[in-house]
């Protein structure tokens, strides 16, 4: 399930703020392999603190990054770990995707249920920058949060979510194979 919010971040500020701390960065590790493709810079919790604060997340455990994929590169199938809920906030001028459950949605703002949801990004001309929360919270919780403060956008979610009202997160029996820190992703990626 993706949720498209209404909000708005200053992209050009925070780009800026991704490359001039690219050096604290690195790229993906899953166990030994080295995802040279997708590259992060976490420890921006007091630079991002306005942003954590408009979402209303500021107590929450949120692990903000800059999370950054380069051009033509395919971030293969997977769930992320311990059910987290994402927030996904483009920095870049062209809308990224993710495809969930075989569909593919654009997106400039987003709540995404990558703990429970089998997704993907696919490879792209453009790079993918965005600044991602990891949220341990649950996904009702964090869709409440957000409409209260009025940062659903409901009108462009309903149109490729119809249903979203009545959605549960569940993490399949099946789809618990694609849960990351059992190793699917690498053995898609070498
Ligand atoms: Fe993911």
């Amino acid at each position: 399930m993706i949720i498209h919010l209404d909000y708005q971040i200053d992209k050009e500020h925070y780009k800026k703020m991704f490359f001039d701390r690219y050096d604290t960065g690195g790229y993906h590790k899953e166990g030994d392999v080295v995802l040279e493709y997708w590259y992060k810079v976490f420890n921006i919790e007091k630079l991002v603190m306005p942003i954590t604060k408009d979402l209303g997340i500021e107590d929450l455990y949120t692990k903000p990054r800059f999370s950054y994929q380069f051009p033509n590169s395919t971030l293969p199938e997977h769930i992320d770990q311990d059910k987290i809920v994402g927030i996904n906030l483009n920095l870049m001028p062209n809308a990224p995707s993710i495809t969930i459950d075989n569909k593919s949605y654009e997106y400039e703002n987003c709540l995404v249920d990558v703990g429970s949801k089998v997704h993907k990004v696919n490879a792209d001309k453009n790079p993918r920058l965005v600044l991602k929360y990891a949220i341990r919270s649950n996904w009702n919780e964090m869709y409440k949060r957000l409409d209260k403060r009025g940062l659903i956008d409901h009108n462009k979610t309903i149109q490729c979510n119809p249903y979203y009202m009545k959605y549960e997160s569940i993490l399949s029996d099946n789809d618990k194979k694609f849960v990351r820190n059992q190793g699917s992703i690498v053995k898609v990626a070498v």
